[in-house]
């Protein structure tokens, strides 16, 4: 039966055998999987893996910045690439989720092709894919329908005429983990809650702009540090904030406000094909509240998502 240290070290092997000298590029995106893809193939072919990391301007408070480092501090032959104005400029004036979502997976695949061009040689991608990416992507969106594209499977530009490489496509998420606690990748990415590869921009609903970003940085940090704090995050699948364009009046002092809401999300799951909502204390949630409501400007109202999967989905959009 399946033990994460057989597993790491057959499939270094393997990676080995497959790779011989070619190169190797792959995209980290601060996640454990693209994280634990780069470190299994950083054992098996050392600098011969390039890894780049895109800043879509779409991540969490200080995310871009921090997770480069320890990539740095691990040994991985890593480049960071600033994007963000490319990505809010194609995202200017569109609401629809799925075109959202086709734009951020567009033009991170543009950028990431330009930098790979620059790499001489290069012979595969590799990607950090997990089992149930694969059962979303290819069953669940049927021809009829489409659930949500997850733009990180498969889309493949055909001028790069690439090998594919998914060392992780067999396992789920808590393998996943296991393996890379295996490699000795540290809690700080391990433990990390899953993220979307379109990131913010599918938390925000509707059009995505620098000021809604900034909104919910700032929101997203308090309630996830407050989790942190009230022991909570570990005992969490996945958390985040979502800004909702609805505004509604308040009360300042003496003066009536009327802004945007901040909703909260925290689910637990093993796999994220199924989830049921968190049943955090009600003094946690009473914190974070109204710290976002006092701290973040352009907030007044902040509401808690009580709704599973299914029929809700984990992400908004
Ligand atoms: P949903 O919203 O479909 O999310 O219930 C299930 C899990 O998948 C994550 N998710 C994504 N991950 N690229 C990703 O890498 C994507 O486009 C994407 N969309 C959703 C979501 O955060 C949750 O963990």
């Amino acid at each position: 039966d399946w033990t994460s240290d057989a597993f790491a070290e057959t499939t270094i092997a393997d990676l080995k055998a497959q790779l011989g000298d070619d190169k190797v590029v792959l995209a980290l995106s601060g996640g454990v999987d693209s994280s634990v893809a780069a470190v299994l193939l950083h054992k098996a072919i050392g600098k011969n893996l390039h890894c780049i990391f895109v800043d879509n301007g779409l991540l969490r408070k200080n995310e871009y910045e921090s997770v480069l480092e320890q990539y740095k501090d691990f040994g991985l032959n890593i480049k960071g690439v600033d994007a963000k104005d490319r990505f809010l400029g194609e995202l200017a004036g569109v609401e629809d989720p799925e075109k959202k979502r086709k734009i951020i997976g567009r033009v991170f695949i543009e950028v990431f092709d330009d930098e790979a061009h620059q790499i001489q040689d290069v012979k595969w991608l590799a990607q950090g894919t997990i089992y149930p990416d694969v059962i979303e992507s290819v069953s669940v969106n049927g021809p009829s329908a489409t659930i949500k594209s997850h733009h990180n499977v498969g889309g493949l530009p055909d001028f790069m005429k690439l090998k594919v490489v998914e060392p992780l496509k067999t396992l789920f998420k808590d393998e996943v983990r296991r393996v890379g606690n295996t490699l000795g990748l540290e809690s700080f990415i391990l433990g990390r809650h899953p993220f979307p590869g379109p990131g913010l921009g599918i938390r925000i609903i509707g059009e995505v702009t620098a000021e809604k970003i900034a909104i919910l940085q700032e929101a997203d940090h308090i309630y996830i540090q407050n989790l942190k704090d009230a022991g909570l995050y570990d005992q969490i699948w996945q958390a985040g904030a979502i800004f909702l364009p609805v505004r509604s009046v308040g009360v300042m002092g003496d003066e009536r406000t009327y802004e945007n809401v901040i909703a909260l999300r925290a689910v637990e799951s093993l796999d994220g094909m199924t989830a049921d909502w968190c049943h955090l204390p009600y003094p946690v949630l009473a914190k974070i509240s109204n710290e976002i409501i006092n701290k973040v400007r352009g907030i007044n109202r902040v509401v808690y998502d009580i709704s599973s999967k299914p029929p809700a989905t984990i992400e908004w959009e």
